[in-house]
């Protein structure tokens, strides 16, 4: 039987001045794609960000439980430790730390043990083959004049070496290449065959064309109002959110 990863249960959340999150249920098994869609401004970021315990958020009602445990009271640093990876929409440039340092860093942490240089290197390299990255980007400053298509994929190469139990991948749409879409819808599904899960907040299906979501979960306004299977995603894609909006009126 399915094993159930996430659950989030009637989460409401948002900023001081205002709720933007209202009644979210989610409930995610180990092995599954989730993906999120939702006009811009509806609050999918806002979610994973909550998810994540961003300090800029506030939680006013609900729960997140990982695993059957409710991590709401955890630190951000406690969650990724629990096995939660997220990628921001706007990665952040970090000067000074290389790309390798920055993973091996974050898995020793997260595993709470130290990982021998070597051997690092060596699956680091291995995982760079598969996503067609040169290795001279392991020692380059974590995404410093990194183009759209290198920081996602960079993004992969930090979720398939740290091996976290649910990654979050919020999408910049910032113009993946056509190989390059392969090769990260390659390296999701890479990820997935190891038993993890993947939740994508995504506008577009290229990212999920060699991976089929499970569940595809529509938000809009900050509130969960369609959910539906694969299907949904061409139908937003070639209709918008009208007809959605349009039943929930
Ligand atoms: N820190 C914040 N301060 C003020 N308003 C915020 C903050 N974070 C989010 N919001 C507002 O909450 C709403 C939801 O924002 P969010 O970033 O979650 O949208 P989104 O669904 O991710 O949109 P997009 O598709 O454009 O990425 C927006 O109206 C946004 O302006
Ligand atoms: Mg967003």
């Amino acid at each position: 039987m399915a094993k159930e990863l996430l659950r989030i249960e009637h989460l409401s959340a948002g900023i001081e001045e205002k709720e933007i999150l209202h009644d979210i249920n989610l409930k995610m098994n180990y092995g599954e794609v989730h993906v999120i869609m939702g006009p811009n401004g509806s609050g999918k970021s806002t979610l994973v960000n909550v998810i994540m315990n961003n300090p800029q958020y506030q939680v006013n009602g609900g729960d997140i439980f990982l695993d059957g445990e409710s991590i709401l009271e955890l630190s951000t640093d406690k969650r990724a430790r629990k096995g939660i990876f997220m990628s921001f929409q706007t990665p952040m440039e970090v000067s000074g730390v290389s790309v390798e340092n920055f993973i091996r860093t974050a898995k020793s942490t997260i595993e709470d043990k130290n990982i021998p240089i070597l051997k690092f290197r060596k699956s680091l390299e291995k995982e760079m083959d598969q996503l067609s990255m040169d290795h001279s980007y392991a020692d380059r400053y974590l995404n410093q004049g990194f183009s759209g298509g290198e920081m996602k994929k960079n993004e992969i190469l930090q979720m398939l070496m740290l091996q976290p139990k649910l990654a979050i991948l919020d999408e910049t749409d910032s113009g993946l290449d056509v190989d390059a879409t392969k090769i990260v819808s390659e390296g999701i599904e890479r990820f997935l065959s190891r038993g993890n899960a993947v939740l994508i907040i995504t506008h577009h299906r290229e990212l999920v064309r060699s991976v089929v979501p499970d569940v595809v979960h529509v938000i809009m306004d900050g509130s969960i109002v369609k959910e539906g299977d694969h299907t949904l995603i061409n139908k937003i894609e070639s209709e918008g959110f009208h007809w959605i909006r349009e039943e929930v009126k």
